[in-house]
């Protein structure tokens, strides 16, 4: 029996991200993750974990739903959901919440779901605090 709730505001990130997850490649690590982004406009954009025989190669499920956001012309991230198994709760990778730093703003949220549902959630704050992002660049020359 599914013990986790998926909430009307997160159902069709879940949806998107459990399903893109089947679609991983991790016959390295064996663990899949699927991630999907609303971004700005309401627009959604799913991606899985993609591994690599060299090792260091293989690419985040968030690092590939960001990339298809940007493809599109977007900029902004509402809201990312992921979605992994096992028992802890599997929370963004610390490259990864750097990448999603670049385009969050302070109303951004980040969900991390097991697959019967939502297990935590956070503001990009909560997840990388005190980060630096576009704006320590701006205006600055050296
Ligand atoms: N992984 C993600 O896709 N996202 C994360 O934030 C954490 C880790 C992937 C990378 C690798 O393919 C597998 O999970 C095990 O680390």
């Amino acid at each position: 029996m599914a013990t986790n709730h998926v909430s009307d505001d997160i159902a069709e990130l879940f949806d998107a991200a459990k399903a893109v997850r089947d679609h991983a490649h991790a016959p390295y690590s064996g663990f899949s993750v699927g991630a999907a982004i609303r971004a700005g406009s309401g627009q959604v954009f799913g991606c899985c974990n993609v591994e690599n025989s060299a090792y260091p190669e293989g690419t985040c499920a968030e690092a590939g739903a960001i990339s298809k956001m940007v493809a599109a012309g977007e900029r902004v991230i509402d809201t990312i959901v992921t979605v992994c198994g096992g028992e802890l709760v599997g929370t963004p990778c610390g490259g990864c919440r750097q990448k999603i730093r670049e385009f969050a703003t302070n109303d951004t949220t980040i969900v991390v779901c097991d697959l019967d549902g939502e297990r935590s959630r956070y503001s990009m704050a909560e997840l990388l605090p005190d980060s630096f992002g576009p704006e320590h660049l701006s205006g600055s020359a050296c």
